[in-house]
């Protein structure tokens, strides 16, 4: 795979997430952080034409096209990050933002995005719920002449997805296990030390990536005893977690600890995610008879997950910037909205480090030219780099994280 690196730079400070135009809410099933209907958000931004207009060029380059972003569900904290993020991005380049969130329910993703096909907006950017079940819909998207990015997740079965823009998820399943190995001195211990896995949900092809990437790292300990499996499960299906659900995450580890651990010690529990990753830690803060504190495992940086490493409950998290995936995905969208065709080029003019990668990605009918963001592991010495991408600061007691996000 041909790696184009661009210049490294330092991360670009960004200011807090403004609430522009519209606001978005859904009735979701997970926090309940709302209740209201799913309603669409529609921009106030400046038309592409009003003197206006903050950045004229941005906006005439833009020509008041609209986007249509589909995300997953506000249950699940980083989408809420993602959205609002690539809203405000978007207009303040100019363009309109239709922005729905589906309730992680496959029929409501496959509506809202029709409904956006039939509002004729220019370009889709979409989080798939479920990468098998939007064919009908991205080649009705096809037919509207609407190009589609998959955002973050890639999206299967359909030639109708032109890019794919994400983090190198092999790698960031690779870090996790790459943190055990280190923390635990595999190299250099005879163990054996006790590990279990905790995946992600079956129907986002991400989580496979994930997985993989961690148990591969592991996979020579765990062939030479030195890491033992004592629940058995060793393969991705026996692990995954639907819908990434914090609270099946807690019951599946309270039923592991309950069958395997009532006198054995648990020496690591790797989480493909921080929404899992925080049923885990749960279960164990109140199922664990063990007298060690368990390595616990995380990607994301949300909120929860950040104070469960201030109090050592969760050893790390891997951090995708979703500035950077942000930034990737608006350079690419300007690219296809004013009729260029993205290739390797693009990548030096991102701020972060990315690959674009023409060989790895194929969704079951096509390989999706994917541009790929480095994720980085983040350990409690290490929250300030958290600070630094401008998504977050220290509470009034600095002590733990706390979201820079205007809540709309
Ligand atoms: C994945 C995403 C991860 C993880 C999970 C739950 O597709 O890349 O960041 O959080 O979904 O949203």
């Amino acid at each position: 795979m041909k790696k184009f690196l661009a210049v490294l730079s330092t991360l670009v400070m960004v200011g807090s997430l403004a609430s522009c135009g519209g606001t978005s809410s859904s009735s979701d099933n997970g926090t309940g952080a709302n209740t209201n209907s799913n309603t669409e958000s529609k921009t106030d931004a400046k038309p592409a034409d009003d003197s206006s207009s903050k950045t004229d060029d941005s906006s005439s380059s833009s020509g008041g096209k609209t986007v249509g972003i589909a995300m997953p569900t506000k249950s699940l904290e980083r989408w809420n990050r993602d959205g609002e993020y690539l809203k405000a991005q978007f207009e303040e380049a100019g363009y309109k933002v239709e922005l729905k969130y589906s309730d992680n329910d496959t029929n409501q993703q496959n509506n809202d995005i029709q409904g956006m096909i039939a509002d004729k907006v220019d370009l889709l950017l979409i989080a798939a719920i479920d990468g098998n079940t939007l064919s009908q819909t991205l080649a009705d998207a096809k037919d509207a002449g609407i190009s589609v990015i998959a955002y973050d997740r890639l999206i299967m079965n359909t030639d109708a997805v032109s890019y794919y823009v994400s983090f190198d998820n092999y790698t960031v399943g690779k870090l996790q296990g790459e943190y055990v190995i280190d923390a635990l001195d595999l190299k250099n211990s005879d163990g054996p030390f006790n590990i279990e896995f905790t995946a992600g949900d079956p129907a986002d092809n991400n989580a496979g990536y994930f997985f993989n990437g961690a148990y591969d790292a592991l996979k020579e300990y765990i062939d030479a005893g030195k890491l033992k499996i004592p629940s058995g499960k060793t393969k991705f299906e026996q692990v995954a977690t639907d819908s990434w659900s914090t609270d099946k995450a807690l019951e599946n580890m309270q039923n592991t600890l309950a069958s395997y651990y009532t006198s054995t010690q648990l020496d690591v529990a790797l989480c493909s995610n921080d929404s899992t990753a925080l049923g885990v830690a749960q279960a164990i803060s109140s199922d664990y008879s063990g007298k060690n504190t368990p390595i616990v495992t995380g990607q994301d940086g949300d909120i929860a997950n950040l104070k469960n490493i201030v109090d050592g409950k969760q050893s790390m998290t891997v951090y995708k910037n979703v500035n950077d995936e942000a930034a990737a995905t608006l350079e690419v969208s300007k690219a296809i909205l004013s009729g260029q065709t993205p290739d390797a080029g693009l990548v030096s003019s991102l701020s972060a480090e990315a690959t674009y990668d023409t060989e790895s990605y194929n969704n079951g009918v096509k390989v999706v030219p994917s541009y790929l963001l480095v994720p980085y592991v983040i350990t409690k010495d290490k929250l300030d780099v958290l600070v630094d991408t401008g998504l977050y600061k220290w509470d009034s007691d600095n002590k733990y994280l706390e979201s820079t996000a205007k809540t709309t």
